[in-house]
């Protein structure tokens, strides 16, 4: 698919961060963007208006990924302004302080926002999706081995959606291909507001010295959906953080 000019593709979670840059990469390559979002309509708005710039056909769409019934709702919408997709980026996640091994009922939230969206998400993308690419976006916590204390739900069903990736790509080869993306720490609203001290001490965990920005992690994902020899691939891209205390 090394020709993007006048596909269709579905961003979820591209109000911000790695979202908002796919969306944005996306449409620069002269597709139309529909740009999902949970919660944030200004957001959203201003990506639709990057997105603008670039591309026609482009939309903004409210609906939170982690329920059926929204995604189902979306769907309707997007069926019946396009007949087709040809490009599904899995982005939408939180990360959720409250992660613990004993905290059953934030595993479940985890659960519903990191990995069954991205299952629910990909359901209906099917119906739509005849020939074309997904990717999935985990983080390098999802590498196994790579987790942290604080993070272990989130790191879980990140290593689920790996498993998910490479196991759904030998359904759909090949005429839909899926990879996934795995980015160390990435400069976006996830991690709040950051002091510059902070932004450092943060880019310190990672052999380039500094924190990811999310176009680079917007052209991996461009990379993905464009190279038609990946296929369920997770490509790692942190900055060389998960071999950093090797060093
Ligand atoms: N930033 C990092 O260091 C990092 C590292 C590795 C992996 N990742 C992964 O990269 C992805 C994007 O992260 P980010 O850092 O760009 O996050 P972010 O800046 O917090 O943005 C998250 C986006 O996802 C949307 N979203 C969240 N839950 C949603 C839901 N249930 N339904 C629909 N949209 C939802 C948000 O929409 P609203 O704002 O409108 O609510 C927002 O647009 C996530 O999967 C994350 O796990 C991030």
């Amino acid at each position: 698919m090394t020709n993007l000019t006048g596909t269709i593709a579905l961003v979820t979670g591209a109000s911000k961060g790695i979202g908002r840059a796919t969306a944005i990469a996306l449409a620069k390559e002269g597709c139309s963007v529909i740009i999902n979002y949970k919660s944030d309509a200004e957001a959203a708005a201003d990506t639709l208006k990057e997105c603008d710039a670039y591309s026609q056909g482009n939309m903004t769409i409210v609906a939170d990924v982690s329920r059926e019934e929204d995604v189902a709702r979306m769907f309707n919408d997007i069926e019946s302004r396009y007949s087709r997709l040809d490009v599904l980026v899995n982005n939408a996640g939180i990360f959720d302080e409250r992660d613990s091994p004993t905290n059953i009922e934030t595993f479940e939230h985890i659960y519903r926002n990191n990995f069954l969206s991205a299952v629910i998400v990909t359901k209906y993308t099917l119906s739509l999706m005849k020939e074309g690419k997904i990717v999935n976006v985990s983080s390098i916590h999802g590498r196994l081995g790579y987790g942290r204390p604080g993070a272990i739900a989130y790191a879980a069903f990140k290593s689920a959606l790996e498993s998910y990736t490479k196991n759904l790509a030998k359904e759909l080869a090949p005429h839909i291909c899926v990879n996934a993306i795995a980015p160390g720490r990435t400069l976006t609203p996830m991690w709040g507001t950051l002091s510059e001290d902070e932004q450092k001490e943060l880019g310190k965990g990672q052999l380039i010295g500094r924190m990811i920005e999310p176009e680079e992690i917007a052209d991996g994902i461009l990379f993905l959906i464009k190279n038609d020899a990946m296929c369920g691939e997770v490509m790692t891209m942190d900055g060389g953080m998960g071999i950093a205390y090797l060093k």
